[in-house]
């Protein structure tokens, strides 16, 4: 431990089970002295796993549907008020695609899953960010890290609507990290992750063998999530004080790597 985040007040979105990066976020913030504000939707709470999280790292619980500018109003008032002061750091672990849960190809996207994906996973972010701008909640130097992947750069057929999706996501870390930076000197980045094994990415048709195939790309193989929660504490310290408005790659070397050897053995394309 490096007490990275002592005396930082947080707000963590997305921790759903023991398996969710957000999950692996609050564990290793806690260990790196932050105090922080659980949240998740209220109808994700009814298995009350998150309770457990809550008690280990001696924190309070917020629901709030990320949709709702109401319930995030609420949750940034509340935040504060448990916390004792203005947020230093924010996490949106939130993703969610009707689409994909339904395996409906890209090609026939139906229109009001479409519109739903879009509204969890990328204007909550921006509805998140304006409710804490309006309310001036996040401190002078804070940090807001939303989680992204590859495919809003390239082409991954089975990711189908998220990719447009996660696309409007970096873009908005990029617009609103221009206005919040110049403001308030308020950092949004995005970090795009390897496929990791949560609830969000299992429920991805083939996810099993495209992770075993990213993983035989990176040189590192795939970043996992709790690798992923220590990135996401670095963006949260003031080491990164200088860092905003950045697509940030955190998957071994997986987006800079053509074709590996692995792969090219398994093609049978090398002797
Ligand atoms: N798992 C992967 O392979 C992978 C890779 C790259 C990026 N990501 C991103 O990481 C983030 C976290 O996903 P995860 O993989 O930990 O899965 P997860 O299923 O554990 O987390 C997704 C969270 O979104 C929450 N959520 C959904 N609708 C909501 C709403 N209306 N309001 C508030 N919260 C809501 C869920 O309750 C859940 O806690 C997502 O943005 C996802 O797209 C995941």
């Amino acid at each position: 431990m490096y007490n990275l985040l002592k005396g930082k007040r947080g707000i963590i979105t997305g921790a759903l089970d023991q398996n969710s990066i957000a999950w692996k976020v609050a564990e290793k913030a806690h260990e790196e002295g932050a105090q922080f504000v659980l949240t998740n939707a209220p109808i994700a709470m009814r298995m009350g796993e998150i309770n457990g999280l809550a008690e280990k790292t001696g924190s309070q619980i917020v629901p709030a549907d990320a949709t709702n500018v109401d319930d995030l109003t609420n949750l940034f008032t509340q935040s504060q008020e448990i916390l004792g002061g203005k947020i230093d750091f924010v996490l949106h672990s939130i993703g969610m695609s009707v689409n994909i849960r339904k395996k409906i190809p890209y090609t026939e996207l139906n229109y009001d899953y479409y519109q739903k994906g879009i509204d969890v996973s990328a204007f909550s972010f921006h509805k998140m960010l304006a409710v804490a701008k309006k309310l001036d909640a996040i401190s002078e130097g804070g940090s807001v890290v939303a989680l992204t992947y590859m495919a809003a750069q390239r082409t991954y057929p089975f990711y189908t609507d998220m990719a447009d999706i996660k696309a409007m996501l970096e873009s908005i870390a990029r617009s609103f990290g221009y206005h919040y930076g110049l403001e308030k000197k308020v950092r949004i980045n995005t970090v795009s992750q390897s496929p990791t094994k949560t609830t969000a990415g299992s429920g991805i048709k083939g996810f099993g063998d495209f992770y075993d195939y990213a993983n035989a790309i990176a040189p590192l193989g795939n970043a996992d999530a709790e690798s992923c929660a220590d990135y996401c504490i670095t963006l949260f310290s003031d080491l990164t004080r200088m860092v905003t408005m950045q697509n940030l790659f955190h998957d071994g070397g997986y987006s800079s790597t053509g074709v590996s050897d692995i792969v090219m053995q398994k093609m049978g394309l090398e002797e």
